[in-house]
């Protein structure tokens, strides 16, 4: 193996399900009520160390807003994972998560990485969780489903582990 293993993940979903708070929650520990709309896309990375290898996410998160859509190629096409995310308390935005698969099923790297994030946990008390769709979803695209919330941070390191540790056995 190379030294220092570099993946690409993109983050996929509509405006406002909670990809950037995510994503700096998972790299900075940082939570915003008041997270801006992203424009285009923003670019972090996050060093890791898996089994004793250095792996370096470069994290893409794009724009979830209808306008930016078709942008979304530009990001996925040389992407080696892939994560989808709804909010929980939204089910039109689970819709855009089915539409995200099917996009990446047509026109993204066959073998892609992906897994699944049912955002916004915290806003849902636990007895009242209904994630089996998105469960069976996530299973017939061989992907994982992940209740997290970039608020309190459940969930959230999960997801970027299992998806870095599938980019190691690939
Ligand atoms: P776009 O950039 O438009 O695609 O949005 P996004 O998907 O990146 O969402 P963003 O991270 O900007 O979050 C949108 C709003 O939801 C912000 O007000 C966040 O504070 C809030 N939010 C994000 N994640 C959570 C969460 O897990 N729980 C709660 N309660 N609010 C959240």
């Amino acid at each position: 193996r190379p030294p220092n293993l570099t993946f690409k993940l993109v983050l996929l979903g509509d405006g406002r399900v909670g990809k950037t708070s995510l994503v700096l929650r998972y790299v900075n520990n940082v939570f915003s009520e008041k997270q801006e709309a992203t424009v285009q896309a923003s670019y972090l990375k996050k060093r890791l160390v898996i089994e004793g290898v250095p792996v370096t996410l470069s994290i893409w998160d794009t724009a979830g807003q209808e306008k930016f859509h078709a942008l979304g190629p530009i990001y996925y096409r040389d992407a080696d994972a892939a994560l989808l995310v709804y909010d929980i308390t939204d089910s039109d935005t689970f819709l855009r998560v089915k539409k995200w698969v099917e996009e990446l099923k047509q026109m993204a790297p066959k073998n892609i990485v992906m897994a699944i994030a049912a955002n916004k946990s915290d806003l849902v008390r636990s007895k009242k969780l209904n994630i089996q769709e998105a469960e069976s979803c996530a299973e017939a695209i061989g992907a994982k489903l992940f209740v997290t919330s970039a608020k309190s941070g459940a969930g959230t390191d999960d997801v970027f582990l299992y998806i870095a540790k599938r980019l190691m056995e690939k």
